[in-house]
């Protein structure tokens, strides 16, 4: 499945998904960067790993941004720390082909003006003991379209954003690359839901990817 992911910051979400990439199977190919900063750590590493990269000139031109998709034959996109507003087209022509990382467990702590540290601040702030990671299908509505996959991560009481913020990092680049190749082995996005042991008191799964399951509902076959 050719895979475009669009990043505004380090990328290390992005890494996840090229590591998969590579991993020999051929399922998942990361075929384009897109990001609105030639300076991001994202684009290096694009650079890096031999993806084409396309910086986005002008953010709000939707229809450039769906004619340069579709150019490079891109069949699911993934947003991944873009820090701008997706054009309402480029929603349209993606639609059920297009999904957002969230670093919280939506739709807790999500919106617009959420995003990064924020968002761990705020999940602090609130006295809250589980935060998490949430994948979600994008919609014309900020980190409201409906959820692909969750995974808890809890709060410690000394935690601070930064130290909460890697320990749910460490789960999204679990999460999205199992949510990524779970789409491209079923032709679509699915949806992940976790077996019913996880929520038994004793059961302490080894990993993300051994707790969940892909639902048989596929979500979209486009
Ligand atoms: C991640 O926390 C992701 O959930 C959010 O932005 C951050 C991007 O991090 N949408 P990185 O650029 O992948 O390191």
């Amino acid at each position: 499945m050719r895979v475009a992911v669009f990043a505004s910051g380090s990328g290390t979400n992005l890494q996840a998904l090229i590591d998969v990439g590579d991993d020999g199977r051929g399922l998942v190919a990361i075929a384009l960067v897109l990001s609105n900063r030639a300076e991001a750590g994202a684009v290096q590493r694009a650079h890096a790993a031999h993806i084409p990269v396309h910086v986005i000139e002008d953010v709000t031109d939707g229809a450039d941004i769906v004619r340069v998709l579709r150019a490079h034959g891109i069949e699911l996109v993934v947003l991944a720390g873009y820090l701008k507003l997706v054009p309402r087209v480029v929603v349209e022509a993606f639609e059920g082909r297009m999904i957002n990382i969230h670093p919280a467990l939506l739709p807790s702590f999500g919106g617009q003006g959420m995003y990064g540290m924020k968002v761990h601040r705020a999940v602090l702030d609130s006295g809250a003991t589980i935060s998490g990671v949430t994948v979600h299908l994008v919609t014309a509505e900020y980190d409201r379209g409906p959820i692909i996959a969750q995974w808890p991560v809890p709060v410690r009481p000394d935690d601070t954003p930064e130290t909460l913020q890697q320990r749910v990092l460490d789960v999204e680049h679990q999460l999205l690359p199992l949510v990524v190749t779970s789409a491209a082995t079923a032709g679509g996005i699915v949806r992940l839901y976790p077996r019913a042991s996880q929520f038994e008191p004793s059961a302490r799964p080894a990993s993300v990817k051994e707790a969940l399951t892909a639902s048989p509902l596929l979500v979209s076959s486009q």
